[in-house]
């Protein structure tokens, strides 16, 4: 038996730990155990994607929670170290490309067990983004490295990784979506909230549209035109709603047709997503799953770690103050329709569960 370390911790994490974890546990000879390490903690965070997700409470929860970069990473590092000398595991999976990946994958290479990276060779080039340094470090000392898409392979090559450490195994969070496909469409969620026949949705967190206040204050004041044309549902993610609230931009949502919630799980997220005719995000998973859906998808950011929701997708970059005119040009069908990518098709679980075993050297 294997026994196969997989690290969650903050909430996309979880759309890519949940089918590995399937998948692995229909294998005799793999022991597959979640550990949470606790980055992302609030209910709505973390259990109501474990719960949706079908996944058993975490095996192994390390509690490090929030804090500065260094006390979470630091935190991760050594709550984790203690955990894999005691336990041994022969494998250890991490995914994305948040602090506890970039954490766990330095305690596993430095105590010479093998890392996998799930979502390996991702790169913005924009070292100013705490993601992208993860990005950088957990590749580097990686042993295995799984891709989902042709323009990671070739990012890794470009930094010297030998072919032989990859495995290109597709998009591992639409295998989720295609899991849970007769639960989202089956959810109320947009009868809930009153969502008309057109609509958009909202995500928000990245320090570099959050963190300062005049940004905020132009995207808040965009949205709100925006939402004359389109009702929009906005559901607010712990660190933006502390910025809006420190910022005093609360009010400037009164009166407009922007229904601001709580974080959703991910079904109820996944349904309101799927029937929306517009999406204005800056989160990266957000930009996959847009894609594989084929709804405009507005990112607002200066470069995307995944380029090909813009090469072959219905993603478009979208600078703060455009956001307006480029969400008309959405809404009056000036988009490109895009098209899914190769390799995403809900399947990524099944490839990686033969990579490993191929790996593991089992027969
Ligand atoms: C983290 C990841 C980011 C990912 C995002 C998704 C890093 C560097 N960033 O950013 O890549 O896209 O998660 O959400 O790893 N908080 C709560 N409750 C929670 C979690 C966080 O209130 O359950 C608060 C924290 O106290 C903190 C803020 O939200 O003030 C930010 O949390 P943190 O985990 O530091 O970073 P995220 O912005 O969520």
């Amino acid at each position: 038996m294997k026994t196969v370390h997989l690290i969650a911790a903050a909430r996309p994490n979880f759309m890519k730990i949940a089918p590995l974890y399937h998948a692995l546990v229909r294998e005799s000879w793999a022991t597959p155990q979640i550990v949470h390490t606790g980055q992302h903690y609030d209910p709505n965070m973390s259990d109501a994607f474990f719960r949706d997700l079908g996944m058993p409470n975490p095996h192994i929860h390390l509690n490090v929670g929030s804090g500065s970069h260094a006390e979470q990473m630091g935190g991760v590092m050594i709550a984790y170290e203690r955990i894999a000398i005691a336990e041994k595991p022969d494998w250890i999976v991490v995914v994305g490309d948040v602090n506890s990946t970039a954490a766990c994958a330095m305690v596993g290479a430095k105590l010479w067990i093998p890392v996998v990276h799930l979502e390996a060779g991702l790169r913005s080039g924009d070292r100013s983004m705490p993601e992208e340094i993860n990005r950088l470090v957990t590749d580097a000392i990686c042993d295995v490295l799984w891709t989902p898409s042709p323009d990671a392979d070739e990012n890794l090559a470009a930094e010297g990784v030998p072919t032989a450490k990859i495995d290109r195994v597709g998009n591992i969070m639409l295998d989720s979506y295609e899991l849970l496909r007769g639960k989202i469409e089956a959810a109320g969620t947009r009868r809930s909230l009153g969502l008309a026949e057109r609509y958009g949705v909202v995500t928000l967190h990245r320090p570099s549209n959050v963190d300062d206040q005049a940004t905020l204050a132009e995207l808040v004041s965009g949205l709100v035109k925006v939402s004359q044309s389109v009702p929009l549902v906005f559901p607010v993610h712990p660190r933006t709603r502390k910025r809006l609230n420190e910022f005093d931009l609360m009010g400037a949502f009164d009166g407009a047709r922007v229904t601001l919630t709580e974080p959703l799980s991910y079904i109820e997220f996944m349904n309101v997503v799927s029937g929306s005719s517009i999406v204005v995000t800056d989160s990266g998973g957000v930009q996959e799953e847009t894609t594989y859906l084929g709804i405009p998808c507005l990112t607002l950011r200066e470069n995307t770690e995944r380029p090909i929701t813009v090469t072959e997708g219905s993603n478009r970059l979208v600078a703060v103050s455009d956001l307006v005119s480029r969400a008309a040009d959405a809404l009056e069908g000036r988009w490109v329709k895009g098209r899914r990518p190769q390799l995403w098709d809900g399947q990524a679980a099944d490839r990686c569960v033969a990579a490993l075993k191929l790996r593991a050297g089992i027969v």
